[in-house]
């Protein structure tokens, strides 16, 4: 699909493990077991935020604090409170009144584990969990921080973020949308929090304005290319590796990049995307290394 160069490094694939390792812990140590009448709900939470996932949203914290020589158990903590939004995102995308999915993460879909009253709450709890996160002062000492933190994952979750694009979405479903609106609803259903997790660095790090907006346009790009290699891999993916079922999309009828112009020319929008993403960095030189390792791999991954 793309050249060699674009496999993941050693030192991308090691990043994203110890990642993985660390954000694991930290969502671990957020939602401890209990044993309360409502424990049922943890449960839920846990298995909804502790099943596996690339944590690609928290690599881009990390990494874009890393520019800015952020305290990394700060970045750490905005890193779970943004992976546990994907989380609830991904719950509620699979219910029977969305994308109807069995298989999430190569297990039982929420839902089908548990039952669907469950799922929702699920979701409604991590979501409102990841903003108690980022009112914490031990995340960060700064209210102005917080408060700054809070208003942009509310901004990149809500309608004219995240909800807005799986709304669009569900529109997509019945009705043929032209590219520019398709466009608009990736970057708004998983652009959005991508986003926020590239500026996240930014904020903790007071990022002068430039390096704000190069961060910012980086993810602008990243995050459609990243919708657009999902919808591809719904086509041609390995169930055993995206741990998903494949041909959801064109099952459900929906508007996507490959639907509207074919996989070849979708696979070329997302590498001229990428390649759009990582100019945008060439203000950081060598500090935004791995970032551009990470929109590399967003090519040629297979989960
Ligand atoms: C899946 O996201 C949903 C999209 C926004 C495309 P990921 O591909 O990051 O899923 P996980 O977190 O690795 O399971
Ligand atoms: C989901 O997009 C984006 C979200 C906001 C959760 P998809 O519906 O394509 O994601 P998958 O393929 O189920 O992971
Ligand atoms: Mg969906
Ligand atoms: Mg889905
Ligand atoms: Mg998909």
């Amino acid at each position: 699909m793309v050249p060699s160069h674009r496999e993941a490094s050693p030192e991308l694939q090691e990043a994203m493990d110890e990642t993985a390792e660390r954000i694991n812990k930290t969502i671990e140590k957020l939602l401890p077991n209990n044993e309360l009448p409502e424990s049922e709900l943890f449960k839920a939470m846990r298995y909804g935020c502790l099943n596996g996932g690339k944590r690609l949203r928290p690599l881009m914290v990390m990494e874009s604090s890393k520019i800015f020589n952020v305290d990394p158990s700060c970045a750490r903590k905005v890193a779970a409170a943004l992976e546990i939004v994907h989380c609830y995102s991904l719950i509620h995308d699979d219910l029977p009144a969305m994308d109807n999915a069995d298989k999430r993460r190569g297990k039982p879909t929420l839902h089908k584990k548990f039952d669907e009253a469950t799922a929702i709450l699920a979701g409604d709890a991590l979501l409102t969990l990841a903003f108690e996160i980022l009112s914490d002062p031990e995340t960060h000492e700064d209210p102005r921080v917080r408060c700054s933190l809070i208003s942009k994952l509310a901004q990149a979750a809500g309608g004219h973020g995240m909800c807005g694009g799986q709304m669009l979405d569900l529109l997509g479903e019945k009705q043929e949308l032209d590219l520019g609106t398709i466009s608009r609803l990736q970057r708004m259903k998983t652009g959005k929090l991508i986003a926020f997790a590239c500026e996240a660095g930014a904020i903790l790090g007071r990022a002068s304005e430039p390096q704000h907006k190069a961060l910012s346009n980086y993810a602008y790009d990243l995050g459609l290319a990243f919708q657009i290699t999902d919808d591809i891999l719904d086509v041609e993916g390995d169930e055993l590796e995206t741990g998903k079922d494949n041909g959801k999309d064109s099952e459900a009828g929906k508007s996507t990049f490959v639907s509207e112009m074919g996989i070849e020319n979708a696979k070329a929008r997302a590498e001229m995307l990428v390649n759009q993403a990582i100019r945008h960095l060439r203000i950081f030189d060598n500090r935004a290394k791995m970032l551009i390792e990470l929109a590399n791999y967003v090519l040629q991954r297979r989960a």
